[in-house]
């Protein structure tokens, strides 16, 4: 049965060639502004330029150094100067990093606790009333942060990386310009394509509950991705290519494919883990675990394991057993087309390591994942051992 849902999303999008300009009529105009960047890649694209010379009318402060995986320690770094200075409104130019960074940072402005850590490892976000506001230039397709809550903060210093969800920090804006994409290396393209694609299986490939628009929408969302993969990696770039992989990456996790229906996640979560561990890129663990996660889980995912296999796939055999084994086995040749490897050992990683040190953390944590909540540290470990 489909669930009762609220569905909620505020975030202004402006998309297309040429619409950063627009900053000027979208960001306050007696705003206090700062724009947040991450190592220095809108410096050579010319992002910065257009950012700065659209604001050129306001009092403008800039924070860069916002690292992939942005830490809390650098984040608070900018919180402090945004407090110091009596900034009034943010500006996120970059990938998911910097824009999950700068959800983190609008919150921990305003904090009323002690410690801001809380939101992420605590009980923070009952605490959190308010939270600066912010914009976003989205230079990167792939978490779909420029349109939902969500955020992920890595803290190296304790190996952690965690997520928070808060209805506070949906970007009030978000400019999707395709063009900001083209100097993007083809390892981010790839990245990009990997981690929208899978964020849409984490909401759709879980259990029937007779959901045809949630299903039929997610559908649409993994084939155009499957549809534009090769061209949005070309070189020289092609437009609409960067476009619809642009668009498809934020509708993936806009809050729109999850409502009402079960979602699992456990990917992710394993994935989170990888990175904290081992400083693998957000994608590269996500196609590390997917397709083991799916061979372990595939009784309890048949049904939707099946209709993926028909609908997206065009997988058109009768024999169950068969359909099932397709599905997965092109879902990691989606990936190798991609450049994409599936297993831990690719990365030099021993796979009985990572799946004891995984097992370990998740049990310390008391974590489970997934639709049931079934996956433990035991099967996570299970998961792991098979990537290789
Ligand atoms: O730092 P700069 O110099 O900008 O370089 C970045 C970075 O090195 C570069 N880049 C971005 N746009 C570029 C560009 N280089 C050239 N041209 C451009 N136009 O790309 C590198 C990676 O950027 P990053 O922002 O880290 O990548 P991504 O967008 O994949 O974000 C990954 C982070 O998002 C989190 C991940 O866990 C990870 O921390 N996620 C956030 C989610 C959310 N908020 O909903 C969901 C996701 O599942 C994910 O967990
Ligand atoms: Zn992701």
């Amino acid at each position: 049965m489909i669930s009762n849902f609220t569905y909620y999303n505020p975030t202004k999008i402006i998309f297309g060639t040429g619409t950063i300009p627009k900053l000027n009529k979208l960001v306050p105009r007696k705003a206090k502004v700062m724009v947040l960047y991450g190592g220095g890649s809108i410096k050579k694209n010319g992002v910065y330029d257009q950012v700065m010379a659209a604001l050129k009318k306001r009092e403008v402060l800039e924070f860069g150094g916002i690292e992939a995986n942005p830490d809390y320690d650098t984040l608070m770094q900018a919180v402090k100067k945004i407090r110091k200075k009596g900034v009034d409104f943010l500006l996120a130019a970059g990938g998911g990093s910097v824009i999950d960074g700068v959800k983190f940072i609008a919150l921990a402005a305003l904090y009323p606790g002690e410690d801001p850590w809380e939101i992420l490892a605590g009980d923070g976000l009952s605490k959190a009333k308010e939270a600066l506001p912010f914009g976003t230039v989205l230079t990167l397709p792939a978490t779909g942060s420029e349109m939902n809550s969500n955020a992920v903060i890595s803290r190296r210093s304790i190996q952690e990386k965690l997520s928070f969800s808060s209805d506070l920090v949906f970007p009030r804006f978000s400019i999707l310009d395709p063009e900001t994409t083209y100097s993007l290396p083809q390892k981010q393209v790839r990245n990009g394509l990997v981690d929208a694609y899978v964020h849409v299986l984490e909401q759709y490939l879980t259990y029937p509950v007779g959901a045809h628009v949630q299903d039929r929408q997610a559908e649409a969302v993994l084939m155009a991705l499957r549809d534009v993969a090769q061209a949005a990696l070309r070189v020289p770039p092609d437009y609409n290519a960067r476009a619809n992989f642009m668009w498809a990456a934020s509708c993936a996790l806009n809050h729109t494919l999850n409502r009402g229906v079960p979602e699992d996640w456990a990917t992710h979560s394993i994935g989170h883990e990888l990175t904290a561990l081992y400083g693998l890129d957000h994608a590269e663990t996500l196609a590390a675990v997917l397709p083991w996660l799916l061979w372990v889980k595939r009784k309890q995912k048949q049904g939707k394991l099946l209709q993926y296999g028909y609908r997206v796939l065009d997988i058109k055999t009768q024999k169950y057993s068969e359909r099932i084994d397709q599905a997965i086995e092109a879902t990691s040749a989606f990936f190798h087309s991609l450049g994409m490897p599936t297993t831990l050992t690719a990365y030099g990683i021993d796979p009985d390591e990572a799946a004891q040190k995984v097992q370990a953390r998740m049990e310390s944590h008391g974590w489970t994942f997934g639709e049931h909540n079934d996956i433990d540290g035991k099967t996570a470990a299970e998961i792991l051992r098979l990537s290789r």
